[in-house]
């Protein structure tokens, strides 16, 4: 299993949660109530998983193959970028949710807004890298490119993290399968 899978394994994972995020926008404009808790939950697995590991391995494989392609460096630092800008995002619809769950005032169509807004960000986000920087680099890196990649790549610190986010992970999307035909 190279690298490059592992972070389509990632990417196929997320993409569930945020195509059930996306369903449930419209819930919501049609006027359901949402699980407000189930949801901030969601929120922070993604924003965790994403900003916290996901993006930082790919960051350190897109450092070690910048240089080598003019049109792959301007791929590159596009999505190191994005990176930057769906952190603020994730940063920001955390905020929203905390406020709704202390009460503070959110107008439902301003809420699904935010919420649309930053599931296209993510899904268009991971769209590009499967689509055209993954492509670009699987053309580029040889065998020993993976290897040493392999080594270089942050590990989680906690050996059962792998165990643990998985266990999140199918916990929160059965309950999210829940939550929607239940709505
Ligand atoms: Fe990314
Ligand atoms: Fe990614």
């Amino acid at each position: 299993m190279t690298i490059l899978s592992e972070l389509h394994q990632d990417h196929v994972n997320l993409n569930k949660l945020l195509v059930i995020l996306r369903q449930k926008c419209e819930s919501l404009r049609a006027g359901d109530h949402p699980n407000f808790n189930l949801m901030a939950d969601v929120i922070s697995y993604i924003s965790g998983y994403a900003d916290g590991f996901h993006h930082p391995r790919e960051d350190r494989m897109y450092e070690y193959f910048f240089g080598r392609l003019d049109k792959l460096d301007q791929k590159l630092n596009d999505c190191k970028v994005e990176h930057e800008k769906l952190k603020v995002a994730s940063t920001q619809l955390h905020d929203t949710i905390e406020g709704v769950l202390h009460d503070s005032v959110v107008p439902m169509e301003e809420f699904a807004d935010r919420l649309e807004a930053f599931v296209c960000l993510q899904i268009d986000h991971l769209n590009t890298e499967e689509g055209e920087l993954f492509p670009l680099i699987e053309e580029q890196a040889s065998e020993e490119d993976w290897k040493i990649l392999d080594q270089n790549l942050p590990k989680p610190e906690d050996p059962l993290f792998g165990a643990k986010q998985a266990h999140e992970y199918s916990d929160l999307y059965k309950e999210l399968i829940m939550d929607m035909n239940s709505a």
